[in-house]
């Protein structure tokens, strides 16, 4: 039986070596890890799947700025042990992390990732269209979702790292 959880301190070795088989070494060089370098993940928003003591899959989130100040979250990786994959583990963290997400009063997502995966939790391309990111992206893998009605009509910007209100309001690049 796989049971889903908060992602613990002890979980970190387990993710790292599953998603470096999921997405290769390689992954460091893609676009969206520049907001994840220096800024930890959404911590209440890591989840992890569990087959008994067997790590099975993860999901975490990035916090992210449109335009220096909408708040949204950026969501990966996500990722299933490739011996346990098309068994749902999957969709069961995606739906657990989104419920999660609007919960806790987040209202945007984003993600670049397989379209044909992402369109059943309710991804879209449309409301990226005037969105920019600090490298190049495959449009058709530029996604995102409300969580909120309304919240991804007419977003603009570029997508930027995380920082706190007051460097902000600082200005701080
Ligand atoms: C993508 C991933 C997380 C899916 O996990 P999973 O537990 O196998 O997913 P689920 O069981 O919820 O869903 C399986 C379904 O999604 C489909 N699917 C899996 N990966 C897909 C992809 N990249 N694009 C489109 N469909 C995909 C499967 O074919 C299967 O379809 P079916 O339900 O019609 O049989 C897993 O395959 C993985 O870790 N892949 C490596 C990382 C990766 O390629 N990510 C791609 C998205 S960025």
């Amino acid at each position: 039986m796989t049971t889903l959880m908060q992602e613990r301190p002890e979980d970190g070795p387990a993710i790292e070596a599953l998603i470096d088989t999921a997405f290769g070494p390689e992954r460091f060089s893609k676009t969206v890890y520049k907001f994840r370098d220096g800024v930890p993940p959404v911590p209440e928003l890591c989840f992890v799947a569990y087959d008994h003591s067997k790590l099975v899959g993860s999901l975490r989130f990035w916090p992210i700025l449109i335009g220096g100040h909408v708040e949204a979250i950026l969501l990966g990786p996500l990722a299933v042990d490739p011996r346990r994959r098309a068994e749902g583990i999957g969709a069961a963290l995606m739906w657990h992390g989104l419920a999660e997400a609007q919960r806790k009063g987040h209202r945007i997502v984003i993600l670049v990732g397989d379209f044909d995966y992402y369109v059943k939790f309710g991804f879209r391309r449309e409301p990226c269209d005037r969105l920019e990111l600090p490298g190049w992206v495959d449009r058709k893998r530029f996604l995102a979702r409300a969580l909120v009605p309304g919240a991804v009509d007419n977003l603009s910007g570029m997508i930027g790292k995380w920082l706190p209100a007051e460097e902000r309001a600082r200005g701080v690049a």
